[in-house]
Parts: structure tokens; C-alpha cells; sequence
């Protein structure tokens, strides 16, 4: 079977392959594989290995004739279109569960830097500025026994909270549906995104990107949130309108935000939202930690091989194409 590796992955995992399959691997590692190429490629595909940056739309669909299953190394797949796939019988992996705690890390290293000015204090130092203390020098928020909203308690919000806890916070979330576990184990208080953006000292974001959740975080949203609170994002950038974000932030609707993802990935250094003081910008590296990017690896690759054979994936983000 013809597989098609969409970024360059150490031999220790492509060796093993060769005896069986006939390998295609783009050359970069951390630059995505040129659009045209990409379709070129699909044509002969059996697998594909992918990533958030690989776009699965109808035309790439209407190129891979032979394509048996897409397998993205990342828990989201809002680059792929689940619908398309399915229709032709594609199969979609991902990998949840194992980047659950890496990405609850780093939204909680996200919060503290935004509530205390980590980002401020560095340039500070850096800019050669510290000439002595001050009383109110770079003060920021208090993290301990504030209240914290999470939008979204699926796997990753729950392991938030959890880290919440220790901050002896009042956990707030809400959620498409009531997630009663949550409620029991962690204490947390399900209300309406209105009363959590209106109680909530930060506000995190980790919702799914769909149609739904499209901008969801919009000026109404911004506005109802206390002036003092911070915003944290690690899930989508779609989810929020950047434009009222950054009014929100210069405005002094609310107090600062961390961002690890962008409408439009990958953001440079002249983006609106990067200038701002009070922004801590991150570089979608939510589950940037070395053993879980080897798991996110390792299941892909599970899935991927399970799905050239026609078997039922480890995850699946499509399991209606097994009702076909
Ligand atoms: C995901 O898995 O969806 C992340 O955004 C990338 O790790």
C-alpha cells in the first residue's frame, strides 16, 4: 500500500514500514508540504499521515481516488471535511486522550503568565528597565481562590480544572451538555456562558472548532467579562472574533489574554493581537511536550495502519463511515 507521510518523521518510525508499504514522505519537518504537491501525491495514496496544516477539502478528496484513510496527529480535525470523508468511505483518525495533560499544562502556564505579567516582567529584565522595586511594580492579578470559567469541559477543560483545584479556585464551565462527573468529582458549577463570562476572574477556551462555535467569543462576549479578568485560548482560533479580541484588550474591556491559536495559523510578529502588552502570544504548542507529540505519533500511526486494511480505527472521527 502506497503511504504518504505530509511532514518528515525520524527513521525509527518509518523503517519499520518499508518491508510492507511504499513509503512518500515530504523532506520538512516543520514546514507543510507545498499545496500542489500535496494533491499530486494524494493521487497514488492508500494512507495518509497528516496534521492540522494539511487542508482535506473536496478537491483533495476528488484527488485521492485510492485514499482509504486520513490520520491527523492532532486531537482536532477542522482542517479535514468529516463529511466529504465520509461520503467516499474515508476513514479519520486523530489522537485524543494522549495530549490531554500536555494541553491542560499549557493552558494553565498560559494563565498564570497572562494573569501575572510573566511576558511584561521577561521584557522588562530583557529591555534592561529594572532599575529598582516598586510597590506596584508589574502587579498583576491574584490565580489562588479566584474564579475560573471553562467554555468546553471535554477530556482537556476537566484536567484544567483539576489543576484548578490545587489553585483552590471556584470552577465555573460550561459545556454543549452537563457533564455530571465533572460536577461531582471536580465541583465544578455548570451555568450559561453568559453568567460564566460575567463571574469567571479567567476565562478559557476549549471548545471544538465547528459551525457552532464559529466566533463565538465575539464583542457581546468580550463586553460581558469583568475588566480586571483574562482570557486564555488554546483550542481554536476560530472560535473567536480577533478583531473585538483585540478592542477587548485596548479598550480595557478586560484585562489581558494568552493565546496559543490564531483565525489564521501561523501569525507573524506584526499581528495586532502579538503587539499588545497584555497578550502572552504562544505558537499552537498546546501539546508541544516531547513523550506526548511521540504518542500523538505512535497512534497515528496505529490508526493509520489499521485503516489501510479496512479495520476499525484506535479513534475515529468518523465512525458513521463503518455504517456505509
Ligand atoms: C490538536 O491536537 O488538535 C492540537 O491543536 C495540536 O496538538
Amino acid at each position: 500500500m502506497r503511504l504518504l507521510f505530509t511532514r518528515a518523521l525520524d527513521p525509527e518510525w518509518i523503517e519499520p514500514l518499508k518491508d510492507e508499504h511504499d513509503i512518500r514522505m515530504w523532506t520538512e519537518e516543520n514546514i507543510p508540504m507545498p499545496r500542489e504537491l500535496f494533491l499530486k501525491e494524494l493521487e497514488e495514496a492508500d494512507g495518509v499521515f497528516t496534521n492540522l496544516t494539511d487542508r482535506f477539502d473536496v478537491e483533495a478528496f476528488e484527488r485521492a481516488k485510492r485514499l482509504k484513510v486520513v490520520s491527523t496527529m492532532a486531537v482536532g480535525y477542522d482542517n479535514i471535511d468529516i463529511k466529504e470523508a465520509t461520503k467516499r468511505g474515508v476513514s479519520v483518525g486523530h489522537t485524543p486522550g494522549v495530549l490531554t495533560e500536555a494541553t491542560a499544562d499549557l493552558t494553565f502556564a498560559l494563565l498564570m503568565a497572562t494573569g501575572r505579567r510573566l511576558r511584561e516582567s521577561i521584557d522588562y529584565v530583557r529591555n534592561d528597565q529594572w532599575k529598582s522595586w516598586g510597590p506596584f511594580m508589574l502587579t498583576g492579578q491574584a490565580i489562588y481562590g479566584t474564579t475560573l470559567g471553562i467554555i468546553g469541559m471535554g477530556r482537556i477543560g476537566q484536567a484544567v480544572a483539576k489543576r484548578a483545584k490545587g489553585f483552590n479556585m471556584t470552577l465555573l464551565y460550561h459545556n454543549r451538555s452537563r457533564n455530571e462527573q465533572a460536577e461531582k468529582e471536580l465541583g465544578a458549577t455548570y451555568c450559561s456562558l453568559d453568567h460564566l463570562l460575567a463571574r469567571s476572574d479567567y476565562v478559557v477556551l476549549l471548545a471544538p472548532s465547528t459551525d457552532e462555535t464559529w466566533k463565538m467569543m465575539g464583542p457581546a462576549q468580550f463586553q460581558k467579562m469583568k475588566s480586571t479578568a483574562h482570557f486564555i485560548n488554546t483550542s481554536r482560533g476560530t472560535n473567536v472574533d480577533e478583531h473585538a479580541l483585540y478592542r477587548a484588550l485596548t479598550e480595557g474591556w478586560i484585562a489581558g489574554a494568552g493565546l496559543d491559536v490564531y483565525e489564521k495559523e501561523p501569525i507573524s510578529a506584526d499581528h495586532p493581537l502579538v503587539q499588545l502588552p497584555n497578550v502572552v502570544a504562544l505558537p499552537h504548542i498546546g501539546s508541544a511536550e516531547v513523550g506526548t507529540r511521540r504518542e500523538m505519533v505512535r497512534l497515528a500511526i496505529e490508526n493509520l495502519l489499521l485503516g489501510i486494511k479496512g479495520k476499525s480505527l484506535t479513534h475515529i472521527a468518523n465512525p458513521e463511515v463503518h455504517e456505509k
